[in-house]
């Protein structure tokens, strides 16, 4: 093992022990600290910090979108990619006081594929079952890094159940791109009873305390995090008034629409309004055509007093949480879980906000 050295983080006051092989993002996980990052791959900017005090930082290779050269160079960092040699002092650019210190341990354990069921044509259903004593535990919301055995790649993907306490399971929804690694593997080769590695819970797209009222937006599979959000809000707070707008392109984008629907007998203040941006000639549709974003604004005059939840592909949480902003939501009560790709750079850089994974 390498030398550790102490991170002190401002302003919130909290130290921790890194590993010299280590990034800081890393170590704080596995010691329960909850620091925002997306991609956790140098592309996404929402692990940038500002270095206070020390100097001797490295950096694994990132995307000079996410930190330019002359960030860098003022004392910005990337903490998904920051590897400390010596005792440093970090600012939290981004940080969330009711999440920080909430972190669950990192396991490191293996997933035995119980179902891998396609429920759209590019939707798969994914259940691995965890060993039973590995107590396995998340927030509804988060999600694991799942490793392609054999190849040195993981992708992270977003629980849609809320527990694998009873069942033993985590459930994934995950969309195949065509040239994707994992979805690649997930389609054409991994089977029943084939095993995968799994490492978390990661994120902080959790349900926040609050009696504000809900607002979710997703496209694609942005749907496994809200759905288990929703699912657990079915037995913690069932009275929340919560809207749920879901984006897809044509009819046969859509997915577990009967529970959705049905829902609402559990929820009795809930709403889900799907809507297609590219009905089908043949899609028999009396409901709502048009951007998810366009939706939203038809039917959402005043969110100053809302919760706001926004999970699906980078261009589609960037332009809701520009219009949310619009319609009054207070920056600090949108949170979002960007889909960010690994296989290939994203090149938009991330704005910091307050609560953000
Ligand atoms: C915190 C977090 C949670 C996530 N949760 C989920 C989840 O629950 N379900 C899920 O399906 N995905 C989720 N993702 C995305 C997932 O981790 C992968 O990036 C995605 O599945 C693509 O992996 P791949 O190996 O198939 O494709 P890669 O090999 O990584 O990419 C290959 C190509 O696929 C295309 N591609 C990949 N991703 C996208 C995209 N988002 N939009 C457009 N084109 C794309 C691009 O052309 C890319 O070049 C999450 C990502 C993050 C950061
Ligand atoms: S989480 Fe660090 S750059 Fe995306």
């Amino acid at each position: 093992m390498a030398d550790k050295h102490t991170v002190r983080f401002e302003p919130v006051g909290i130290e921790i022990e890194v590993d010299e092989s280590q990034t800081v993002l890393r170590a704080a996980a596995e010691q329960g600290i909850m620091l925002m990052h997306g991609c956790k791959e140098g592309q996404c900017a929402a692990c940038k910090s500002f270095l206070l005090e020390g100097e001797d930082v490295e950096h694994d290779s990132y995307s000079t979108f996410a930190l330019p050269d002359s960030e860098k160079d003022e004392g910005f960092t990337l903490l998904c990619r920051a590897h400390v040699y010596e005792d440093v002092t970090i600012e939290l650019l981004n940080y969330d006081e009711e999440m920080i210190r909430s972190g669950l341990p990192i396991q490191n354990t293996i997933g035995t594929v119980v179902s891998n069921e396609s429920v759209t044509h590019d939707i798969r259903h994914l259940v691995l079952a965890v060993p039973p004593d590995a107590d396995f535990r998340f927030f509804p919301g988060q999600y694991v890094d799942i490793s392609i055995p054999g190849s040195g790649d993981s992708r992270s993907f977003s629980m849609a159940n809320i527990s694998a306490k009873e069942s033993g399971q985590l459930e994934f929804i995950i969309k195949c791109y065509p040239d994707g690694v994992f979805s690649g593997y997930l389609a054409n080769e991994l089977s029943v009873g084939d095993e995968l590695p799994i490492s978390g819970p990661f994120g902080v797209f959790t349900l926040r305390d609050s009696q504000s009222d809900l607002v979710f937006v997703g496209g694609g599979a942005g749907m496994a995090p809200i759905l288990s959000v929703l699912r657990s809000l079915a037995e913690r707070d069932p009275n929340r008034k919560a809207t749920y707008y879901y984006g897809a392109r044509g009819k046969r984008d859509l997915c577990f629409e009967d529970e959705l629907r049905a829902l609402k007998q559990e929820l009795p203040n809930f709403t889900y309004v799907p809507a297609l941006s590219e009905p089908a000639d043949g899609d028999d549709w009396d409901g709502e055509v048009g951007l998810i974003t366009d939706v939203v604004r038809k039917h959402e005059q005043d969110l100053r007093r809302a919760d706001a939840y926004v999970c699906g592909p980078p261009p589609m949480v960037e332009a809701a949480i520009e219009l949310l902003g619009e319609l009054g939501a207070p920056s600090n009560r949108i949170f979002y879980d960007k889909f960010t790709s690994t296989g290939e750079p994203d090149t938009t850089p991330v704005t910091g906000r307050a609560s953000t994974t």
